[in-house]
């Protein structure tokens, strides 16, 4: 496995399906890891390099008051990988309510820029920087019935890839996985008569943010990731 032993590394969503296998990836490569989410526990992750930090990341300020309580108790931020995300679907646009959409930006789009604004200024401070952050398949390749997802992800893709214009000069990369339907309990839940075997394993999404935060990916930035597993 790869080794990023050191490695101070900020995970939102830290406690969700995808998160819970980042998270325990990341403590497993010898990663200390800052976990944020409305909800998580230091018990969610019970190893001696995990501190969970409760936060509500729909605005700047939260954001901001986030990364530096993780700095004040850790140190520094090495990495920021950025899971939080959620998901409405299955109305036409004309059928879908404003509200909809002002979710999808506020779950998808907005927490990653807040969170990028505010790990940013301390990584070109230290010359250095990993920043991921998850898309999907569908900004890529829209269906219909979920126009306002789609869009609130393909605004993240954007997103990074402004990033990584801006900050390749400093040393720091950001990047985007863009997976397909993830096999995680939620999604099982939901679409019980799907086939599990052509979702993606979550793991091997964990495996690809730990490769993206280790330096062997030093020289990959504004990449956005496909990863569909046996649905490419
Ligand atoms: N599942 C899929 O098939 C799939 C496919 C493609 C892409 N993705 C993307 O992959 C990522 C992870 O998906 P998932 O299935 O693991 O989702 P999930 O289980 O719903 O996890 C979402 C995580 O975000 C946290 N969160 C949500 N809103 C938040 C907020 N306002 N402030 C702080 N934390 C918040 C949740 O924890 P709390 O509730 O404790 O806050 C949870 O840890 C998302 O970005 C999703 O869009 C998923």
């Amino acid at each position: 496995m790869i080794d990023v032993s050191g490695t101070l590394v900020l995970i939102t969503g830290a406690n969700g399906g995808l998160g819970r296998h980042v998270t325990n990836t990341f403590l497993e490569a010898g990663a200390t890891v800052a976990g944020a989410s409305r909800s998580i526990r230091n018990e969610d992750f019970p190893h001696a390099r995990f501190r969970a930090f409760p936060a509500e990341l729909s605005s700047s300020s939260a954001a901001q008051a986030l990364v530096a309580a993780v700095t004040a108790r850790l140190g520094r931020i090495d990495a920021l990988v950025h899971l939080v995300g959620g998901f409405a679907g299955g109305s036409s646009i004309a059928e879908t309510d404003d509200v909809v959409l002002e979710e999808m930006l506020g779950v998808n789009l907005r927490p990653a820029f807040y969170m990028a604004k505010a790990v940013l200024p301390g990584m070109r401070e230290a010359g250095a920087g990993r920043i991921v952050m998850i898309g999907t398949r569908a900004a890529l390749e829209p269906q219909a019935g979920t126009a306002a997802y789609a869009a609130s992800k393909a605004a993240l893709l954007a997103l990074v890839r402004s990033i990584a214009l801006e900050y390749k000069p400093y040393g720091i990369t950001a990047n985007a996985i863009v997976p397909g339907t993830i096999d995680t309990p939620a999604n099982r839940a939901a679409m019980p008569r799907a086939d599990f075997s052509t979702w993606v394993d979550p793991g091997r999404i964990a495996e690809v943010a730990l490769w993206l935060v280790s330096d062997a990916a030093a020289a990959v930035t504004g990449a956005w990731i496909p990863v569909y597993g046996r649905n490419a």
